[in-house]
């Protein structure tokens, strides 16, 4: 096999997940410079540790790696949910440690009608759905918290991190639906192609999180 077969293309979430997983890999002994952390560069060449970035909106990775345009990729479970693409989830990385809640105001009383904001309408309608609970789902982009302020929604369905938004806002959080963390996802075709340097990553960043805990 010829080196530029055996480059992976890892589709990574810009911002906060980025910092937490190039750590992750570096720790693993990967030589991933610093200086991309707070790069605006898109496509990251890391010759030495034979892997190419692409720099995706977090919400976009599973549809580059379902494209194979992107042969394994780091995403939250909170979109992995969402979007529900088909690709492999190979390894919990447990980075970007959160949680999906239903959230509303302190005063919070069962209405007629009821409306959710979310960014994440699948999951909101599921939640809902499983529950026999008929609601009217909200599309928003963020600022979630805004919608329960200023009376477009009586509740939102959102990630919970350290609590600081709902704090500063004055909402509550009402129930939490699940616990978040950042995934190692494959492309079904590029995991049969490149099985083994997915596979060796995919060894070396599991024992790398054993020896964190
Ligand atoms: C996310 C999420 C919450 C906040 C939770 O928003 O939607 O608003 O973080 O974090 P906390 O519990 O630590 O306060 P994000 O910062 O991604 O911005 P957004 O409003 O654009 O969704």
């Amino acid at each position: 096999m010829s080196g530029q077969q055996e480059i992976l293309k890892v589709a990574m979430p810009k911002g906060r997940i980025y910092k937490q997983a190039s750590k992750l890999f570096r720790e693993a002994g990967l030589p991933i410079p610093v200086d991309f952390d707070d790069s605006r560069k898109l496509i990251i060449e890391v010759p030495d540790a034979k892997m190419e970035f692409i720099m995706a909106k977090p919400v976009d990775v599973p549809t580059y790696v379902e494209y194979g345009v992107a042969d394994i990729g780091i995403v939250g479970k909170d979109v992995l949910m969402e979007e529900n693409k088909d690709v492999y989830e190979l390894l919990d990385l447990g980075i970007a440690k959160c949680r999906m809640s239903v959230i509303g105001m302190p005063d919070w009383k069962p209405v007629i009608n009821p409306r959710v904001a979310t960014k994440y309408p699948n999951v909101a309608s599921q939640y809902f759905r499983e529950l026999g609970q008929q609601v009217e789902v909200i599309k928003l982009n963020g600022s979630i918290e805004l919608a329960p302020l200023i009376g477009l929604a009586d509740r939102i369905v959102d990630m919970v991190e350290t609590g600081q938004t709902l704090k500063e806002n004055g909402l509550v959080e009402m129930e939490s639906i699940f616990g978040i963390t950042s995934r190692l996802i494959a492309n079904r075709v590029s995991y049969r192609m490149k099985n083994e340097p997915i596979q060796k990553l995919c060894d070396l960043l599991q024992q790398t999180l054993a020896a964190r805990v």
